[in-house]
């Protein structure tokens, strides 16, 4: 019966679409249920306190509508929260976190930079994971002051992102990083305006595709695979729906919940 319950993704806006976007290709014939707490947005300047309590609201509206796994598609929930959501509710969870290891496997400079949040670079669980995989490697870390403020209240405007863009990415150069890993889910709608600013030997990471896997994974190890042909995606945000609708790809609903 849980099979054909849907899997629950959240985050603070759009940036978790990205996420969505994935599992949908990956596996299609599961139903979703997405919450874009965009009112609340951006996370990555409330404190750990809050994001803890936004994360149990978002987690709490997903089980109550009856989703059978849940992904936090956001780095800074998942940084801060995951832990605590673990402990809550007694549901498989997956969460993200910026790819560091894979970079720090690859890199051949030694130097890797990290753009994401301040709250996801000032977590515990990122310091774990970067002092875990540092193996002799630099990580040079940025802050992407802004970014989600600006895609949240004007989708990806070039003109007020690239100069952002450029500033944070520079001094990385600087120190001969080879690889850059995008620490927040947001930041996947900026590829391509980084791909313009980054040398071709800078190679640019995201996890929605190991957050993926491991959905899948769990799907499985817990035997509730959808086996259902009838599939409904559900779109709710907490906010404004007007930039949300310009990332769907598809004419969905989106309708507007209180958590
Ligand atoms: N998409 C969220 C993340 O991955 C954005 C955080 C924010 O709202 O600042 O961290």
């Amino acid at each position: 019966m849980a099979n054909n319950f849907p899997i629950g993704l959240f985050d603070s806006g759009i940036g978790g679409l990205s996420i969505y976007n994935e599992i949908k290709n990956s596996i299609p014939n599961e139903s979703t249920i997405y919450i874009a707490d965009n009112m609340n947005a951006p996370y990555g300047k409330k404190t750990e306190t809050e994001i803890i309590q936004l994360s149990i609201k978002n987690t709490q509206k997903l089980v109550d509508l009856g989703c059978k796994l849940i992904v936090v598609a956001c780095n800074t929930a998942t940084t801060n929260a995951i832990e605590v959501l673990r402990k809550k509710f007694n549901i498989p969870i997956v969460g993200i976190e910026p790819a560091i290891k894979p970079a720090m496997l690859e890199t051949k400079s030694n130097n890797i930079g990290v753009l994401a949040t301040e709250k996801t670079l000032s977590s515990n669980l990122f310091l774990k994971t970067s002092d875990r995989f540092s193996m002799g490697v630099n990580i040079h870390e940025q802050i992407g002051f802004d970014l989600v403020r600006i895609i949240e209240e004007n989708g990806i405007n070039e003109e007020l992102l690239n100069p952002k863009l450029k500033e944070y990415i520079e001094p990385m150069l600087e120190k001969n990083i080879d690889h850059l890993v995008l620490g927040c889910t947001h930041y996947y709608y900026l590829i391509y305006l980084l791909k313009k600013i980054l040398p071709n030997g800078v190679k640019i990471l995201d996890s929605s595709k190991a957050v993926t896997k491991r959905v899948e994974h769990l799907l499985k190890h817990y035997n509730i695979c959808s086996n259902e042909s009838k599939v409904r995606n559900v779109f709710l945000c907490t906010g404004n729906d007007q930039v949300i609708k310009k990332f769907l790809t598809t004419s969905n609903k989106i309708s507007k919940i209180t958590i």
